[in-house]
């Protein structure tokens, strides 16, 4: 199984969100990395079906909410439905960054893109980003992705 191998990476759990003129979403991504260090560049990978993917695309910039390691039920509430016809940020507690993207209470990290670029890379695109802003809380930790707790 292909999955098994690319599971041993280790990677934190992120909801990554992106807006277009009528709606804000939300989405669950473990697929993501550091890509260049000065500027700060990230990459997510996201399959084109996502909702999120289509929003990137259109606004050119995206949120990064790295989930603290007791926000696992974030995780499952952002990964295991589609933005396109439901609002997933009912009953979520969450404040507005500057550019209106939501960043969760309690969360380890916040980090604001600017999009670079769009890789493709098969089923799935990179996302190149550069960090505009970031917010880290030093008194939590991340949640770490293991294949086992989603699937
Ligand atoms: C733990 C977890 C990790 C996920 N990681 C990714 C990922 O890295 N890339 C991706 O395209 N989808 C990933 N998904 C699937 C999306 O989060 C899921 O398809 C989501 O419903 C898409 O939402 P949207 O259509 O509102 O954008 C993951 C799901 C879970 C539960």
């Amino acid at each position: 199984m292909p999955g098994e191998i690319l599971d041993i990476i280790t990677s934190p759990v992120c909801v990554v969100t992106a807006q277009n003129s009528d709606k804000i979403n939300g989405m669950t991504v473990a697929w993501i990395m550091q890509a260049a260090y000065n500027p700060a560049f990230i990459a997510v990978s996201i399959a084109p079906e996502r909702f999120t993917h289509s929003l990137i695309k259109e606004s050119k910039s995206f949120g990064v909410n790295i989930l603290s390691d007791g926000q696992r039920h974030l995780g499952k509430h952002f990964g295991f439905s589609s933005g396109r016809n439901t609002d997933k940020f009912t009953d979520i507690d969450f404040h507005k960054s500057k550019s209106g993207l939501p960043i969760f209470d309690n969360v380890y990290a916040y980090i604001e893109c600017r999009l670079i670029n769009i890789l493709n890379a098969g089923d799935h695109d990179l996302f190149v980003g550069e960090v505009l802003e970031k917010n880290i809380d030093d008194t939590k930790n991340p949640l770490i992705f293991k294949s086992s707790d989603y699937f």
